[in-house]
């Protein structure tokens, strides 16, 4: 019997649960020993770690946060902390580590390799900032719950006449402006990979108001920064009352939609499959339909592209 521990690092992501969920009923139907560790790197230093049953997993597929907890730990960055780390998967006897979350996470996970412990990667987090995969888990969910946003902010931009400016998550990654912008219809989308020029986002808005547009809205990526001063900026150039709302962390809860439960249950199974298959110092991502598994460095030595394309057409579809 081999025993497998599991823990979730860095963001939050709707999903990660039902990888979980997927890494410890898989490995226990494959005859395995489970052990979930508590508070990602942080728990692990300290020994925070538990085994997990069938029962440890039941009635959390559809929610969201992690039941593991998460946190992101300075400590495991120092060579001190990962010997901590070492000798606590050493004493619970840990063949092989499965870690859910960003590339930090994976930074970490690959050092835990390089030092002998077996390690998978699972892409968990909402920015889908990772070139190697094509959505990571928790991405689809957070898209959503902006659409949904849009939608309600669209309502009270329609009545006032207003230029609704929303910002949102993704740190230095676009991807979650520009699918929810393209899908929430937005006249504008700011993204930090393609910048912006105020006149023509103003000239646009002006554009739509003599048309007879009653709502404007605009998308921006965090990694652009300063939304107050995009509203007081438009405000001045245009005449059109603005008004600014920061999605914040509302973009990270919420239960996972199906998307993410598919790809979150696929990529826990594997990663356990994998570590059985005595593989190793891999991430799993999506290519379309199909799973693959890079070797981290890959995942590191890639900056990731942005969707020049989707952006254009999502312009043409808000003149
Ligand atoms: O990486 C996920 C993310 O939600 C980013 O989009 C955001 O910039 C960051 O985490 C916020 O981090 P925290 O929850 O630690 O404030």
């Amino acid at each position: 019997m081999k025993t497998i521990a599991v823990l979730t690092s860095g963001g939050d992501a709707p999903g990660m649960n039902a990888a979980i969920r997927a890494v410890v009923r898989n490995g226990i139907y494959k005859g395995c020993r489970i052990i979930g560790i508590k508070q990602g790197y942080h728990g692990l230093i300290r020994g925070n770690m538990t085994e997990m049953n069938l029962s440890s997993v039941a009635d959390i597929i559809h929610r969201g946060g992690t039941i593991l907890q998460t946190a992101r730990s300075e400590e495991f960055m120092t060579e001190e902390g990962r010997k901590k780390a070492l000798y606590a998967l050493k004493i619970f006897n840990v063949d092989g580590l499965v870690v859910i979350g960003g590339d930090g996470s994976f930074k970490g996970a690959q050092k835990l390799t390089e030092l002998g412990v077996p390690t998978i990667g699972i892409p968990g987090t909402i920015d889908n900032d990772l070139r190697y995969t094509d959505y990571t888990i928790g991405f689809d969910t957070a898209v959503n719950t902006v659409m949904d946003a849009i939608g309600k902010i669209r309502d009270t931009s329609t009545s006032h006449g207003r230029a609704n400016i929303i910002e949102v998550m993704g740190r230095h990654c676009g991807d979650i402006a520009l699918y929810s912008g393209l899908a929430g219809g937005a006249e504008s989308i700011i993204v930090p990979e393609v910048g912006f020029d105020i006149n023509q986002v103003c000239n646009k808005l002006i554009k739509g108001r003599n048309r007879g547009k009653l709502h404007s809205i605009i998308i921006l990526a965090e990694g652009v920064g300063g939304a107050m001063e995009l509203g007081d900026h438009i405000k001045e150039m245009t005449g059109i009352d603005t008004r600014v709302t920061i999605l914040g962390h509302l973009q990270r809860g919420g239960s996972p939609t199906f998307q993410d439960r598919l790809l979150a249950s696929k990529m826990g199974a594997r990663a356990v499959d994998l570590l059985l298959e005595g593989k190793s110092g891999l991430a799993l991502g999506s290519s379309g339909m199909d799973l693959i598994e890079v070797e981290y460095d890959r995942v590191f030595n890639q900056e990731k592209e942005f969707d020049m394309d989707t952006y254009d057409l999502a312009n043409i579809l808000s003149i």
